[in-house]
């Protein structure tokens, strides 16, 4: 579904991603992970088409993102690592504005029950700008869903969410995936890594040190002579190590 081959980034002739090459399938949910500055959001703001490669290419279902970008948006679903969202408008006029951007017919209704479904409750009528952060961070999910994406970017989208929320959206995203939308998910979150991800990727300046299941990750600590105790560990010992797909260090 999704197709990256030799991604390059520079921001003021300091290269900050690649090259990067990944492929992850239809009803995957691929963990990016890495450390803060590693190029996360870099990479997905380029997917999303929101920033340009520097070089390389991206394939989305077959279409070019940079050659096709018109036919390319309808299909990504993009949750940006900075809340956007108009402030002063309410929940359901964010909604109704978002929905009209995207140019799908959504009743009020069915809009609301998205908001439900991201846990987002009572609040339809409430200003953003009185909403809390977790509570924004909702909304901002559920407008990256209103036109029904087959691709979902989403940068960070639990953070500060409250634990009963979280687990609910982590089971929204678990289904969307079942009904063969194919998600790529940023996260920190230790829980989200292991229960979330069927596969993961570590980016570390820029490039992926590791792509794969965790399953694999523990055969090839197991191969140099570590055997982790859990999958906590394992995960402490691909962000701990200059772990290289081709030149492995441990
Ligand atoms: N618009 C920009 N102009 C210049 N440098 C940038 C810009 N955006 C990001 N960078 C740099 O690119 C690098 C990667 O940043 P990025 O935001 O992709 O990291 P990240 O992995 O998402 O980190 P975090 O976990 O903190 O969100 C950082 O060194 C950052 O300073
Ligand atoms: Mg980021």
């Amino acid at each position: 579904m999704i197709n990256i081959s030799r991604l390059e980034k520079f921001y003021r002739k300091k290269k900050r991603l690649g090259p990067v090459n990944l492929h992850v399938d239809k009803g995957e949910i691929f963990g990016l992970l890495g450390p803060n500055g590693a190029g996360k959001s870099t990479l997905l703001s380029i997917l999303a088409t929101v920033s340009s490669p520097s070089a390389g290419k991206v394939i989305m279902k077959g279409k070019d993102i940079t050659e096709e970008t018109k036919a390319v948006r309808p299909l990504i679903g993009y949750v940006p690592q900075d809340i956007a969202l108009w402030e002063e408008m309410t929940v359901k006029e964010n909604m109704l504005f978002w929905g009209k951007m995207v140019k799908r017919k959504k009743s009020e209704e069915q809009l609301e029950n998205l908001c439900q479904a991201v846990q987002l409750h009572g609040k339809w009528d409430e200003k953003v700008s009185r909403l809390s952060g977790g509570m924004k961070r909702k909304l901002n999910l559920a407008v990256s869903l209103i036109h029904d994406p087959e691709i979902l970017l989403l940068d960070e989208p639990t953070v500060g969410i409250d634990l009963q929320s979280k687990f609910e959206i982590n089971e929204l995203i678990q289904k969307l995936a079942r009904d063969g939308k194919t998600i790529i998910y940023i996260t920190h979150d230790i829980n989200e890594i292991t229960q979330l991800c069927t596969r993961i990727g570590v980016l570390k300046n820029g490039i992926f040190l590791f792509t794969g299941t965790l399953a694999e990750a523990g055969a090839r600590l197991q191969q140099h002579g570590y055997t982790a105790k859990n999958e906590t560990e394992i995960i402490f010992h691909l962000l701990k190590q200059d772990y290289s797909d081709h030149e492995p260090t441990f």
